[in-house]
């Protein structure tokens, strides 16, 4: 296998994806987001009957999760029909498809321990609903699937945890950041990474096909996460401005998000053999090519 063909190539993973691609042998094809817009059958259809690749990625994906509450129509259209439309023409195509989900599928429950794939799902918000009916969308449409469930995605790409922190602190502004959230940063390299493993391990045989969860250690709360990146700026030059623990319910965000969110990424290491890295390796240079402003 050397062709893949990727919707959602203008978003973190998707860039990393581009940049990454040549390393594993790949080439990579795909709509822009103009053009190829997931909820569009006749576009996807298009793009799938263009490419001439050996599997499809699905990296295209509403992601603002707090607007996602008022904007129901919208996530559900891009992360549920857009999900069935890709698995659908993957289908037809006998194409495989690795396809990218999310720990906001998970809910709450009393016992901290990381979750597995065969966990229930009861998300807690609308974007984590909407990446549930994709799961189940590509499950039922395209059985040689990989499902790869990841968390907290950060690079010096788009907009994302990392970015909003440090342009707080470039603007010396306080921060207030939840401390009764656990999840686990994982750098958009690294998913781009695993997808490229994958891809690579269908190409020669491989059909492990299913869910897996990938995201990178360590587990730490968003507080802990804001006073690592904080930390890294500082050791960079930059000023830390003042941050200040809070609670989930002071904070007041509009979607819900699980308070232990944290992957157990077995299943994956042994089907696949990829093994999870620490978010900390990545951190220092995307924070600074934030800072200088390499970023889009
Ligand atoms: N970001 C996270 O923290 C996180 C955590 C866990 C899982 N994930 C999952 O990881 C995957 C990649 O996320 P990411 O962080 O790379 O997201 P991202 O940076 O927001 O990129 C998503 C891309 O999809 C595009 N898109 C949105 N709706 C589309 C549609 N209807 N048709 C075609 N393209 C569309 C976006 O375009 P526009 O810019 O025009 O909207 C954007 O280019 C997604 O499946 C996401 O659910 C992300």
């Amino acid at each position: 296998m050397n062709r893949l063909l990727v919707f959602g190539r203008e978003g973190q993973v998707g860039i990393e994806l581009m940049s990454r691609a040549g390393h594993f042998g790949f080439e990579l094809d795909g709509p822009a987001r103009r053009q190829g817009d997931v909820t569009d059958a006749g576009a996807v259809e298009a793009a799938f009957a263009r490419g001439h690749a050996d599997a499809a990625v699905n990296v295209a994906a509403y992601t603002a999760v707090d607007r996602a509450e008022s904007e129901v129509e919208a996530a559900f259209a891009a992360n549920g029909q857009g999900a069935a439309i890709v698995a659908a023409a993957a289908r037809r195509h006998e194409m495989p498809l690795i396809h990218v989900s999310t720990d906001f599928v998970f809910g709450d429950r009393p016992e901290k321990r990381p979750w597995l794939e065969e966990d229930p799902i009861a998300p807690l918000s609308v974007y984590g609903a909407s990446k549930a009916a994709g799961e189940l969308a590509v499950r039922a449409i395209q059985p040689r699937h990989v499902i790869i469930r990841t968390a907290g995605v950060f690079s010096r790409h788009r907009r994302n945890f990392v970015k909003a922190i440090l342009a707080a602190a470039q603007e010396g502004r306080p921060l207030n950041v939840v401390d009764d959230q656990v999840t686990c940063p994982t750098p958009a390299g690294d998913v781009a990474d695993a997808i490229l493993v994958v891809a690579r391990g269908i190409g020669e045989g491989g059909s492990a096909w299913g869910t897996f969860h990938y995201c990178a250690t360590q587990a730490v709360t968003w507080h802990g996460f804001a006073d690592a990146i904080l930390g890294e700026y500082e050791g960079q030059g930059g000023a830390r401005p003042r941050l200040t623990p809070v609670s989930s319910t002071v904070f007041g965000a509009r979607a819900r998000r699980p308070a232990y969110s944290v992957l157990d990424c077995g299943r994956i290491a042994r089907e696949w053999s990829i093994e999870q890295r620490p978010w900390r390796a990545a951190l220092p240079a995307i924070v600074a090519a934030i800072v200088k402003g390499a970023s889009r």
